[in-house]
C-alpha cells in the first residue's frame, strides 16, 4: 500500500468499461498520460482476464481490480492472493462477507502493493431492496455498520458515493483510503447515477480517489476533459 500522499493526476480513475481487451487498449493508450489508475471490472475481467489487468501495468499506469469479491474465507483469501501476484493496486471485496472473510484477505494482502477497499452498500441498494433481503436497516446506518466491520478487521480503504465521504471522514478520520464514483463535472451528462458530485465537492468531502467514466469516455477530446478533471482536482487540493 502506498503511504505518500497521491497527486491529483493519481486520484483520477478511468474505468474501462468495455467489452473487449482492443476497446480498453486503446482506452489505455490514450489517457495513460492523463489518469493514474485504470479500473477494470467484472465485464471486461469475465471476457479478457488477466490481460486487462496487464494492458494497464504494461503502459505504466496503475490498476483497479474491481471484482467485488464475496465468498467463504479461504476462497476470498485465495482471490486476494491471485490479485497481488498479477500486481493489481486496489481490490475490491463486499463487507458483506464477514469479519473472517474481511480479515483473512487483509491477511492475504498484508506487505504488499495491494489495497483492499470494501464495498458498503451498492448504491441501487434502496430501502425497499435491503428490506426484500433481509436488512431492516436504513441504508445510511448499514453503510457506517459495514465500513467499521471493514476498517476494524483490517481493510484499509472503502467504496462510497459522494455523500457518504463526510460522515465516514468525520467516523474514521483520515486514515481510509475512500474510493468514489458518481462524480460528474459541472455541465456534463448525469446518465443514470443518482448520488453526484462534482470533483471539486467530492474532493472537498474527503474522497481519496475519484471515479470518473462517461464525461470523460464520452467526450469529443477525451484527453482535454480528463486534463480538466485533474486541474479541478488540484484546485481542490490547494
Ligand atoms: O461512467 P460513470 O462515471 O458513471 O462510471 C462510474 C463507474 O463506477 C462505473 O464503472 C460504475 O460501475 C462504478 N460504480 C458506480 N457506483 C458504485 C460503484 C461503482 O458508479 N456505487
Amino acid at each position: 500500500m502506498t503511504t505518500s500522499t497521491p497527486s491529483a493526476r493519481e486520484r483520477l480513475v478511468l474505468p474501462l468499461d468495455v467489452p473487449t481487451l482492443s476497446e480498453a487498449r486503446a482506452l489505455v493508450a490514450e489517457l495513460s498520460g492523463e489518469v493514474g489508475v485504470f479500473k477494470v471490472g467484472l465485464e471486461l475481467f469475465t471476457a479478457e482476464g488477466p490481460r486487462a489487468v496487464e494492458a494497464v501495468l504494461d503502459a505504466g499506469a496503475r490498476c483497479f481490480l474491481d471484482l467485488k469479491l464475496h465468498d467463504i474465507p479461504a476462497t476470498m483469501a485465495g482471490a486476494v492472493r491471485s490479485a497481488v501476484r498479477l500486481g493489481v493496486h486496489y481490490l475490491t471485496l463486499h463487507a458483506a462477507a464477514g469479519p473472517e472473510g474481511l480479515a483473512r484477505s487483509a491477511e492475504a494482502a498484508a506487505g504488499s502493493d495491494t489495497t483492499l477497499l470494501a464495498v458498503t452498500v451498492l448504491t441501487s441498494m434502496d430501502a425497499a431492496q435491503l428490506a426484500a433481503t433481509g436488512h431492516a436497516e436504513p441504508p445510511a446506518s448499514l453503510v457506517e455498520r459495514y465500513a467499521a466491520l471493514a476498517i476494524e478487521s483490517g481493510v484499509p480503504g472503502l467504496v462510497c458515493s459522494p455523500e457518504e465521504c463526510r460522515a465516514l471522514r468525520a467516523r474514521f478520520g483520515e486514515g481510509p483510503v475512500l474510493m468514489v464514483p458518481g462524480i460528474r463535472p459541472a455541465g456534463s451528462d448525469v446518465g443514470d447515477q443518482k448520488r453526484i458530485a462534482t470533483p471539486a465537492e467530492a474532493i472537498a468531502a474527503g474522497a481519496s480517489l475519484l471515479v470518473v467514466g462517461r464525461p470523460i469516455r464520452a467526450a469529443d477530446d477525451r484527453v482535454a476533459a480528463a486534463r480538466a478533471v485533474v486541474a479541478e482536482i488540484q484546485g481542490a487540493l490547494s
